[in-house]
């Protein structure tokens, strides 16, 4: 097992490999262990037998994007309520990133915050999600818009419960990948490029290139843990992906699956010769963006998180490895590459 330490505000450990689980601190307090449906099913009796030793009370969530609301979390606070959960004890969540900044966001605000702990099981939580302390819930108006920094104080990563997660769930989690990838070059980006259909299939060890995300995106968010500058790369490819989801109602992509066509776009925006990194792009499966249109895409381009005024700011790379962050583009630019992938999804 690899250990990582991160300086967020406060203390966070990474642990990466098989044996992570049992990295978990033991204390004499108890531990609300929430737990998204899908892996309670595929790996709870697992679970249950490893942290025997520990005082687990469980607690079930429903799977996707449209449970990651105000109303789960009071089912949890209920839960929490009745077992009286105190200052000292801790949250643990167990799942993909839903689960994860769902229980995140009960652990930030339940007595004004608790320890927290994560368990990613998808392979974009172990990436990306579960690293870097954001946790959120939905509202009707838009994703994320409520929610806090509250960084885990330990993250456990077991690469053995992609064994169970859906192929199309594998390709998401590698959009993201690839983007770090592109954002480190370097060693990453080779091991990337050898091993992208390898992992997708299951066939390779996944652990090595996890850990490298990891390393990454912490070095990134330890430089820049409340989001002033730096940490704006990791939004390579997600100016258009968001749009994109955000105009699938978030139902016909899945986050990943928008992210690949995101990058796209920010390869072809910043002008990158480099045929390696676009074949590494389109070798993620691009899915249909039949159906999605035009002036719906350009409104929520528009109206990004991290738009200023209405104008969009763009992660480009001058190279591999070399991202600048915060670029403002000429409208026409943008808008066309959004008229491309929409004709290039069209099929
Ligand atoms: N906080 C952050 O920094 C951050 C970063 C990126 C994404 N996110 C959030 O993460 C969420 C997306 O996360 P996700 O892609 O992990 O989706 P998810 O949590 O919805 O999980 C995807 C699906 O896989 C299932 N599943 C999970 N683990 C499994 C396993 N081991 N085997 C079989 N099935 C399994 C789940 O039940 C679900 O149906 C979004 O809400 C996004 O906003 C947060
Ligand atoms: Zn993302």
């Amino acid at each position: 097992v690899k250990r990582l330490e991160l300086t967020l505000p406060g203390r966070s450990e990474v642990f990466i490999g098989d044996g992570a689980l049992e990295a978990l601190t033991p204390t004499s307090g108890r531990l609300a262990v929430v737990v998204d449906e899908n892996v309670e099913r595929l790996h709870g009796e697992r679970l249950r037998g490893l942290w025997q030793g520990h005082r687990c009370e469980w607690m079930t969530v429903p799977s996707g994007e449209r449970h990651k609301t105000l109303r789960t979390a009071e089912a949890l606070y209920e839960r929490l309520g009745a077992l009286r959960l105190e200052r000292g004890e801790r949250v643990v969540a167990v799942g993909g990133g839903v689960t994860g900044d769902l229980a995140g966001f009960v652990a930030a605000t339940w007595r004004r915050g608790v320890e927290f702990i994560q368990v990613p099981t998808t392979l974009l939580a172990m990436v990306d999600a579960s690293v870097g302390g954001k946790v959120a819930v939905d509202l009707p108006q838009g994703k994320n818009l409520v929610g806090a920094f509250h960084p885990a104080a330990q993250v456990l990563v077991d690469p053995s419960f992609l064994t169970t997660l859906p192929v199309r769930e594998r390709w998401a989690g590698l959009a993201e990948v690839v983007k770090t990838a592109l954002l480190a070059g370097g060693p990453l980006f080779d091991a990337v490029d050898d091993g992208l259909e390898a992992i997708a299939a299951g066939r390779s060890d996944a652990t090595p290139v996890i850990e490298s995300c990891v390393a990454y995106k912490a070095e990134v968010v330890a430089r820049d843990p409340v989001e002033r500058g730096e940490r704006a790369v990791l939004n390579l490819g997600h100016t258009l992906g968001h749009a994109l989801e955000t105009a699938g109602g978030f139902e016909r992509l899945l986050h990943g699956e928008a992210v690949a066509w995101g990058l796209r776009a920010a390869l072809s925006l910043s002008g990158l010769d480099d045929a390696r990194a676009r074949r590494l792009v389109e070798r993620l499966p691009c899915v249909s963006l039949a159906g999605l249109t035009r002036d719906e895409v350009i409104g929520h381009v528009r109206g990004d998180k991290k738009s200023e005024g209405g104008e969009p700011r763009f992660v480009l790379l001058d190279a591999v490895g070399k991202p600048r962050f915060g670029v403002r583009l000429d409208e026409r630019r943008w808008t066309a590459e959004v008229d491309r992938l929409l004709a290039l999804g069209a099929e």
